[in-house]
């Protein structure tokens, strides 16, 4: 059995994969592990895992392979600081302790974290991105488009994969970048990069897009075929500090937002602007892509194809049949996509495409079985109180008690890789309930109120609530909710505006209904998720619904719960109902323990950074 481990470091969201025989046995993040958001250290809990998972000691571990060339991207960051001296001086005195320490002696890390010595290969970024899209995707052949901030040069690539092979054809090179465009405006609204860019999407529905125009004036210019250019007069991130000038900050009004102050709308209005901008490149970019391969199909990684919004949009466009997207787009993908790079294009093993994709439904990481001593005695020594039930037992309680109104979390099976909770690490609601998505945001997550909520929705009922063009089973693309599902506004609804927009009910489930009617929708089948596709199919026979609300099992700034003692501690400092750990239902009423106060909560709050 040859045995190929991938891994993603040092940037954002460090994270492990490991490949026996080609086959994904595990991947994970180390922000699940460490219960650091974004953890960008090196990878040692996700790497040890993945090791334990697949039962290889680390001398049977034949390649490690990381994500990108830390000398090529050393070489762009030193002719950035030759370039731009001496503004970049302190840029430069700030990142040259942990390249000189770190990155650039990966060998030395692994011997020194971990305790053992290997030959590092390395992948290029956007080839490691490239990968992680094509080689797991149900396609034998595909075109591929990645597209994030920047890797060691690249920002965007295109190419094609068929078989075994991936070729890129051209790319976009920093500085210019469709994600530091995106990322820039993250800035200037006030949220944190590489985690609010999710924020900044969510906002853009209660805004009006009277910035569209400054923009495409002043701050970038757009081919055709979506090549940008980026007007460097108005951004600092070229050996700056921030993102953003003053001169671009002329151009909207004022100074950025700071963090945490009141979102105004300005913000809601910048929002909309650049979504529509970038759902225009994102749709140029895949239309030149489709001139230049032919390809029936396209495959997206890199952080931008998480923006659900220019996806779904891209989806339903239908430029090409069918797209896929890795569900752990960003860099922590890239370890998964570095493996399978090295396995298949490297070493020149064949590649079978398979059905649905080969990604399992993205449970690879740390399991929560249905039984465990293990669990049993930790719950116990926590005081909590549960009763066991069988599957089928068990789905029918979830659903009776979501249609009840209660909030149901779930923390079973193997956890999910990427951002998005899939069923394994959820909290979910009715989706009817008008006043649910205030309810979960502000007492279940603790975060702001405007966030919209995803729905779950049957794999074979989802037409008849969403106009949906593909499958979506990672909540990777933004539908409509149809015609006949929306209530009719009267005039006075109609002429509300920002944040009053969120007050009224806008469909039948008016939960997951964002102010544009959009939705981030999971379909749910048979094959990635038969006990959730018990549970609403239950919910369905209860309620004639087949959708219902799913948010990742965490707290604002907290990554997603990882261990069954996550789960239970997340339980207790929020209004979470009820509580699912392996085959155990824990209601809150039933608990032993009392509620936290609310000094006790806010102190368990304070231990996650904001995102
Ligand atoms: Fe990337």
């Amino acid at each position: 059995m040859t045995t190929v481990l991938g891994i993603s470091a040092f940037y954002h969201d460090s994270a492990a994969a490991i490949l026996c025989d080609g086959k994904i046995i595990a991947a994970a993040q180390e922000e699940r592990f460490t219960r650091k958001k974004g953890d960008s250290s090196f990878p040692v809990h996700a790497i040890n895992y993945c090791l334990a998972e697949a039962n290889v000691a680390e001398q049977k571990l034949h390649h490690v392979i990381f994500y990108e060339h830390p000398l090529t991207h050393f070489e762009r960051l030193m002719s950035v600081y030759h370039l731009s001296a001496p503004k970049s001086l302190r840029s430069y005195l700030r990142a040259m302790p942990s390249w000189l320490t770190n990155k650039l002696w990966l060998d030395r890390v692994i011997a020194r974290e971990l305790g053992w010595k290997k030959t590092v290969v390395f992948c290029d970024h956007h080839l490691s991105h490239a990968s992680a899209a094509f080689y797991p995707s149900p396609f034998q052949e595909a075109a591929i488009l990645t597209i994030d901030g920047v890797g060691e040069w690249s920002t965007t690539t295109y190419g094609y994969g068929k078989d075994n092979l991936i070729t890129l054809m051209k790319e976009i090179r920093f500085p210019n970048s469709v994600g530091l465009l995106y990322s820039a405006f993250t800035y200037f609204t006030g949220f944190k990069i590489n985690s609010g860019e999710y924020k900044l999407m969510g906002l853009a529905p209660y805004g009006k897009t009277i910035y569209t125009d400054v923009i495409r004036e002043k701050l970038i210019h757009v081919d055709a075929d979506g090549a940008v250019q980026l007007n460097q007069i108005y951004f600092d991130y070229v050996g700056g500090l921030t993102m953003t000038n003053a001169a671009f900050a002329d151009l909207f009004g004022g100074p950025p937002r700071e963090p945490e102050t009141e979102i105004t709308q300005r913000e809601m209005d910048i929002a909309a602007s650049i979504q529509a901008v970038l759902n225009d490149i994102v749709l140029r970019m895949a239309r030149h892509v489709k001139r230049e391969t032919g390809a029936n199909n396209l495959v997206l990684a890199g952080g931008v194809a998480l923006n659900v919004v220019s996806t779904g949009l891209l989806a339903r466009e239908k430029i090409f049949d069918k797209i896929w997207i890795q569900p752990a787009a960003g860099d922590a993908g890239s370890s998964l996509g570095a493996a399978l790079w090295h396995w298949h294009h490297v070493l020149g093993n064949k590649r079978q495409a398979v059905y649905p994709d080969a990604m399992e439904g993205a449970f690879f990481g740390p399991d929560i079985p249905r039984e465990s001593a293990r669990d049993d005695k930790m719950l116990t020594r926590l005081g909590a109180v549960w009763e066991a039930f069988p599957d089928r037992t068990l789905q029918r309680h979830i659903a009776e008690l979501i249609a009840d109104g209660k909030v149901v979390a779930i923390a079973r099976g193997r956890m999910e890789w990427g951002p998005r909770a899939l069923g394994a690490r959820s909290i979910l609601g009715d989706a009817r309930s008008p006043k649910m998505q205030s309810h979960m945001n502000l007492k279940i997550k603790f975060r702001e109120s405007f966030r919209p909520f995803a729905p779950m929705v049957l794999e074979e009922d989802a037409k008849s609530y969403f106009d949906i063009s593909q499958e979506s089973p990672y909540m990777l693309l933004a539908f409509p909710v149809l015609h006949e599902r929306r209530i009719a506004l009267s005039d006075e609804q109609k002429s509300l505006w920002g944040i009053d927009l969120l007050k009224v009910p806008r469909s039948e489930i008016p939960a997951v209904t964002h102010v544009d009617y959009s939705a981030r929708v999971q379909t749910i089948d048979m094959l990635r998720h038969p006990f959730i596709h018990g549970v609403i199919s239950e919910f369905k026979v209860l309620t004639g619904c087949s959708v219902i609300i799913n948010t990742s099992f965490n707290v604002r700034g907290e990554p997603i719960v990882m261990t069954a003692e996550d789960a239970y501690r997340c339980f207790m400092a929020t209004d979470i109902d009820c509580l699912v750990v392996g085959n155990r239902l824990l209601e809150r009423s039933k608990q032993n323990n009392a509620p936290l106060s609310e000094e006790e909560r806010e102190k368990w709050l304070k231990r996650f950074d904001l995102d």
